[in-house]
């Protein structure tokens, strides 16, 4: 057998997986037993599916998969290998007739949790004859796969009522904020945008981030700031939701067959508009931004007159200088810290726009990373060349259908370690569970 080519820090692969593994358990923890089987969304598993989805994940890629090694439960392995991604709820799969008990459950989480930490100690991880472990690529897939699963939890948490949930012993008071900043756009001149990544120019990345891809991209005005709940407010008023002229087709069938009216974050009670947060309801913070579906965010730009950036517009405005070079983040090259966004769990709910003037871009515009994912008008496809990864073929492939948008940045919720210019996350334009902003732009005449 060849050397390990790449040698990774085994300490500090353990030490990120039981992180990982802690903020799992604290997300479960605050569900209450009696909605441990309850499924907050319709159109994707019961909670206590990812419960066992996130060990079940790392021993089928890195265990079975990687290393050749048996599992210790084939059919809990099965059972809990796969999320569901349903067009809409008719098409939902019927699940498992009964799902394992929450003590089954967890002692099958500490028993994978047992067979990963030995292999992250002594098993040739990063083999460079095995295409699922070379570079360590197996071992990276499960650890970024954790982080994402926390968020998608944390927004499927968000619908649970409040009595089924448990709240935190310490919980800081929602930066409400007062007023938002006045409206301002600002030119992003023309010039060249990097999409993705060369293969080897990161330590890793998913597979739809390879591989390196220049965009031409012309001069557009861009908002400064995200679209907020005040501004979308005179939208609401103004009659957007009954307005099929500002609606695409299916985001109109979308918004007549489920009656939506409002953004899925907004309650209505007795003529006053709340924001349904993680642990309270409280009145609508005016300068957070306004998370909602991109067929939401579409038809806000049509009324507006304008329409929403494209990735390639998006990389240009956080990432593109005017003197030309790129950078890895909109502030420039440092690593994310909690200086530059609301981001890395950070906080359960948004914060006023514009409060990181750290982390805005060369153009000055803000929040591009943190505080909710910004929606794009560009349908989640492949860049020329892609290959489906060999740890997790199906990660994008199973999703370039045209039926879905992309998104870039990061939310409150999104771990510091997903935080890179390529990295891409996406979803259907009709899907309004998810911590997504948007702002607007209009091509420069
Ligand atoms: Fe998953």
């Amino acid at each position: 057998m060849m050397e390990t080519a790449v040698s990774l820090d085994r300490t500090a692969l353990a030490s990120w997986f039981r992180r990982n593994r802690e903020r799992a358990d604290a997300i479960f923890d605050s569900v209450r037993p009696e909605a441990w089987e309850s499924r907050p969304i319709p159109l994707r598993n019961p909670i206590c599916f990812y419960e066992g989805h996130l060990p079940a994940f790392a021993v089928n890629t890195l265990v079975k998969r990687g290393l050749g090694r048996p599992g210790f439960d084939e059919k809990l392995e099965v059972l809990f290998e796969r999320g569901i991604d349903p067009e809409d709820e008719a098409a939902v799969p019927k699940g498992a007739s009964a799902w394992p008990s929450r003590i089954a459950t967890r002692a099958f989480g500490a028993a994978a949790e047992r067979l990963v930490l030995d292999a992250l100690a002594q098993a040739d991880i990063a083999d460079e004859d095995n295409p699922v472990l070379a570079g360590g690529l197996a071992v990276h897939t499960v650890l970024e796969h954790d982080p994402m699963h926390h968020e998608t939890l944390a927004y499927i948490l968000h619908r649970l009522a409040y009595d089924q949930k448990i709240r935190p012993a310490v919980l800081p008071a929602p930066r409400v904020g007062g007023e938002p900043p006045v409206r301002r756009t600002v030119r992003v001149a023309a010039g060249r945008a990097t999409l993705g990544v060369a293969p080897g120019e990161i330590p890793f990345g998913w597979d739809n981030e390879f591989p390196r891809l220049s965009v031409d991209v012309g001069a557009f005005d861009i908002d400064v700031d995200s679209v907020t709940n005040r501004d979308y407010l005179e939208f609401v008023n103004a009659g957007g939701y009954e307005d099929e002229s500002l609606w695409d087709g299916e985001a109109w069938s979308w918004r007549s067959a489920h009656e939506v009216r409002h953004p899925l974050f907004w309650e209505l009670h007795r003529g006053a508009w709340l924001w349904r947060g993680m642990w309270d309801l409280i009145p609508l913070p005016t300068a957070w931004p306004v998370y909602v579906s991109q067929a939401e965010a579409s038809a806000y730009a049509r009324w507006k007159k304008r329409r929403l950036p494209t990735e390639a517009e998006y990389h240009r405005a956080a990432f593109g200088t005017p003197e030309g070079p790129e950078r890895a983040h909109p502030w420039g090259d440092a690593p994310p810290d909690s200086t530059r966004g609301h981001f890395d769990f950070a906080g359960s709910d948004p914060v006023p726009v514009g409060s990181f003037p750290a982390g805005s871009s060369a153009w000055g515009v803000r929040d591009l990373v943190g505080n909710g994912w910004e929606w794009t008008s560009t349908v989640f496809a492949p860049f020329p060349g892609f290959q489906p990864m060999p740890s997790y073929a199906q990660y994008s492939a199973d999703f370039f259908d045209g039926k879905h948008y992309v998104m870039k940045g990061a939310s409150p919720v999104t771990a510091k370690e997903l935080i890179r210019r390529s990295f891409r996350n996406w979803f259907r334009p009709t899907y309004p569970y998810v911590y997504a902003k948007f702002r607007t732009v209009e091509t420069a005449s």
